[in-house]
């Protein structure tokens, strides 16, 4: 194939250069520039441009109204596994473009595998490999019990040539694993690039789109947590999801970050076994260690990540520094926001602890993204710098105001009624989230308004 015309454009500025340096001339950031086709320009819209607008090309898109739009309902299909359906918004939406992201060893591709067995002889799919063998992949699905006939797999990386393959064998699911080794014949640089993996992903999205294939794309993500590559394989697509769990845990975790088609923030929990991914479809519990005593340091919350309530504990260790400036590590949380609450834990609990380590994790592996996690977390601190547990049975959420107020948090009252159903005897809650009886079931609820209050609940 003729090599195509490329430039090189700055992924920091957007300048094009029409050779590759290492420096962009533009903004003067260094190792920038990434290699990308240029596509022909469309004759037709040149061609209406210069009549003076009149006559515009024959079939171009024109404005339209909404209300005159058809509505047509999207077509999905359940995969058959309830979870990844679920975080999908509902099934398996045609012509979509899904990237899945996850750290090496995660469990993405004994997932999609899966998940092409389950679909089965409903929808063809193919299954392309470009880090194992056809060997390794037919192994792994003997070892997972899958159905053999209905899967189809290729090993290629050339894009061109899978793209081929694809037309003529006319799947309705195509599976990437992975599109960082995937390359194109028209650009030079090498396969995992940030110009290769962005060309590779358009032409696969242009290739779902036009035949109304579903695509999944496997990503690698990097040390950053990012998912290699480039950004803007995120904004390509119409889905991204991410696979994360800790690696000495059994359980994963699946997250929706970006759905076209569905709500963010839901989640698909798994575990793993011998014979691949078992779906966990009432989790509320699994994230809370068993420990034998009251234990300190360790608070438990109520989360509600998607559209489910989930139990989850939180454990702080808050130790003397040697260091001039003391450690803050947040894991699960973001960083940032630990920052911020010990500060108000100081100004408006008068505890401090500007000459302790603070590290706080969040057990399981599970990443806690809303505000309702604050409370918990300063009292894990609490109890971890005092030495002194909680009380038993007790949970807590609500969100922490930078002027020491307790604020509510969406859907308090289901928390309430499923930590009730664990067997929790205590919560301890913002005020506008507890019911005015000051009980759920048999569990005692606690109504707090200033961070002073909630510490002293804690006595
Ligand atoms: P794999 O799916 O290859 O991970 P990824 O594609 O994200 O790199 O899984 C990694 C390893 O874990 C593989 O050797 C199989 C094993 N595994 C199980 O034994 N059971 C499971 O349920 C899963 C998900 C993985
Ligand atoms: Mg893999």
């Amino acid at each position: 194939m003729a090599k195509a015309k490329t430039a090189y454009v700055c992924t920091e500025c957007g300048a094009e250069h029409s050779k590759w340096q290492g420096q962009c001339i533009e903004c003067g950031v260094w190792n920038t520039l990434s290699e990308i086709v240029l596509q022909p320009a469309v004759k037709s819209v040149g061609a209406a441009r210069n009549s003076g607008y009149a006559g515009a090309a024959a079939g171009a898109p024109k404005v339209t109204p909404l209300t005159a739009v058809a509505q047509t309902a999207e077509l999905r299909t359940l995969t058959g596994i309830g979870e990844l359906d679920r975080v999908l918004g509902g099934g398996l939406v045609d012509g979509s473009v899904v990237l899945i992201g996850g750290d090496p060893g995660i469990g993405k591709s004994t997932l999609l595998l899966q998940m092409l067995g389950t679909i089965g002889a409903q929808l063809p799919s193919v299954y392309v490999t470009g880090e194992e063998s056809l060997a390794q992949v037919a192994a792994r699905a003997q070892r997972l019990d899958l159905p053999l006939a209905p899967l189809h797999v290729l090993a290629e990386t050339c894009i061109e040539r899978i793209l081929e393959q694809a037309v003529s064998t006319r799947p309705r699911v195509l599976v990437i694993d992975s599109i960082q080794t995937i390359w194109t014949e028209l650009l030079t640089a090498a396969p995992g690039s940030v110009s290769q993996v962005r060309e590779a992903a358009a032409k696969l999205t242009r290739f779902a789109k036009e035949t109304g294939t579903s695509v999944f794309l496997v990503g690698h993500v990097t040390k950053e947590g990012g998912i290699a590559g480039p950004r803007v394989l995120e904004h390509m697509v119409d889905a991204v999801l991410y696979f994360e769990g800790e690696s000495g845990s059994r359980f994963r975790v699946l997250r929706a970050f970006k759905n076209r088609f569905g709500a963010v923030n839901e989640l698909g929990v798994f575990a793993m076994s011998e014979k691949g991914l078992r779906e966990v479809p009432n989790p509320s519990a699994i994230f809370l260690s068993a420990h034998a005593g009251p234990t300190s340091g360790s608070a438990v919350m109520v989360t509600r990540e998607g559209t489910r309530p989930l139990l989850v504990e939180v454990q702080a260790l808050v130790d003397q520094s040697s260091l001039g400036n003391p450690r803050r590590v947040a894991l699960g949380l973001e960083q940032n926001r630990l920052a911020m609450l010990l500060a108000v834990l100081h100004r408006h609990g008068g505890v401090a602890a500007y000459d302790q380590d603070v590290f706080v994790n969040v057990v399981g592996g599970i990443r806690v993204q809303e505000t309702a996690a604050d409370l918990p977390v300063l009292l894990a601190v609490l109890s971890s710098l005092r030495d002194r547990p909680l009380p038993e049975k007790t949970i807590a959420f609500g969100e922490v105001g930078l002027s020491g107020e307790i604020r509510p948090v969406p859907n308090g009252e289901e928390r309430l009624k499923e930590a009730a159903h664990h067997g929790f005897q205590r919560a301890i809650v913002p005020r506008a989230n507890a019911p005015k009886k000051g009980r759920v079931g048999d569990m005692e609820v606690v109504s707090v308004e200033r961070l002073s209050q909630a510490i002293d609940a804690c006595r």
